[in-house]
């Protein structure tokens, strides 16, 4: 079987930096070489197309050091989109930029209304939504992109700030399978977790915190950060090709493949 092709949208990270720290990642003293990112980055847009994805680009920002993490830029199921609202107000400005690229784009957006920091936090599978609370999109979102999108919302606490995000501590498969951090979640979400997805891949705490399952599955490829070498060995096993990329600069900011792609769905068909 091949895999899904899929949209990707994507953001150069052109004026990448650390100059704040908004997760326990980022440490602006740290030097970081904007140049070696921008070469990373353009190594996992070449593995898209190489896939079969399709990219398309959205212009950088100055100003906007994290605006290469462009799945925090909407969430898009069914050709809807779904605005953000970031938590940081260093951010902020990124969420009217999306927002704009979709409208030029064709699609319906939605406004969020409460912290929502898109496909972060927000994953699909199947015919449910997966929505991470704790650190960054607020619980009231979750309500909202039920009644917006017509799936089921099912709400996850995160409870580990390095994985503030839930695209950080889980990854969808495909339509039926995840891989996630048990001790990234808390009980009651471990035992949904359990319930929903009783054959899902658990991964360790060594592979989480090379940011492994901040991964991107067309269902049959993974590609993830090559240093999440047991988790790629898992999927292995599962019958999954992997595809390891090196983000280490962007790592920095504590984001990893699936952050630096949104993907934009246009209908049941692409899902
Ligand atoms: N520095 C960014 C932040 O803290 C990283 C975002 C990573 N994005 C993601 N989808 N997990 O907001």
């Amino acid at each position: 079987m091949d895999g899904l092709r899929q949209r990707f949208l994507m953001c150069r990270p052109t004026y990448f930096a650390v100059d704040y720290a908004i997760n326990p990642w980022m440490d602006p003293t740290a030097p970081v070489d904007t140049a070696l990112a921008v070469r990373q980055w353009e190594l996992l847009r070449r593995t898209y197309l190489d896939l079969g994805h399709q990219v398309e680009l959205i212009e950088p920002l100055p100003g906007l050091p994290d605006m290469v993490f462009a799945a925090n830029g909407a969430t898009v199921i069914d050709g809807h989109a779904m605005a953000v609202q970031f938590r940081d107000p260093q951010r902020a400005d990124e969420a009217p930029a999306y927002r704009s690229w979709l409208e030029r784009a064709g699609f319906e957006v939605s406004d969020p209304k409460h912290v929502n920091e898109g496909e972060g936090d927000v994953l699909l599978v199947g015919d449910h939504l997966l929505a991470g609370t704790g650190f960054r999109t607020a619980h009231a979102a979750h309500a909202r992109l039920q009644e917006t999108f017509g799936y089921p919302v099912v709400t996850l606490h995160l409870v580990d700030p390095r994985f503030y995000h839930l695209d950080t501590a889980l990854t969808v498969l495909d339509e039926q399978t995840v891989a996630y951090l048990p001790e990234a979640f808390s009980p009651g979400s471990r035992a949904v977790l359990r319930r929903l997805f009783p054959d899902a891949v658990h991964a360790t705490t060594a592979d989480a915190e090379v940011l492994g399952l901040n991964a991107v599955s067309d269902g049959r490829h993974v590609v993830l950060p090559e240093q999440a070498t047991g988790l790629a060995g898992q999927l292995r096993d599962r019958g999954y090709l992997t595809i390891g990329v090196d983000l280490s600069e962007l790592r920095k900011a504590g984001g990893g493949p699936k952050c630096c792609t949104l993907r934009l769905r246009q209908g049941r068909a692409d899902r």
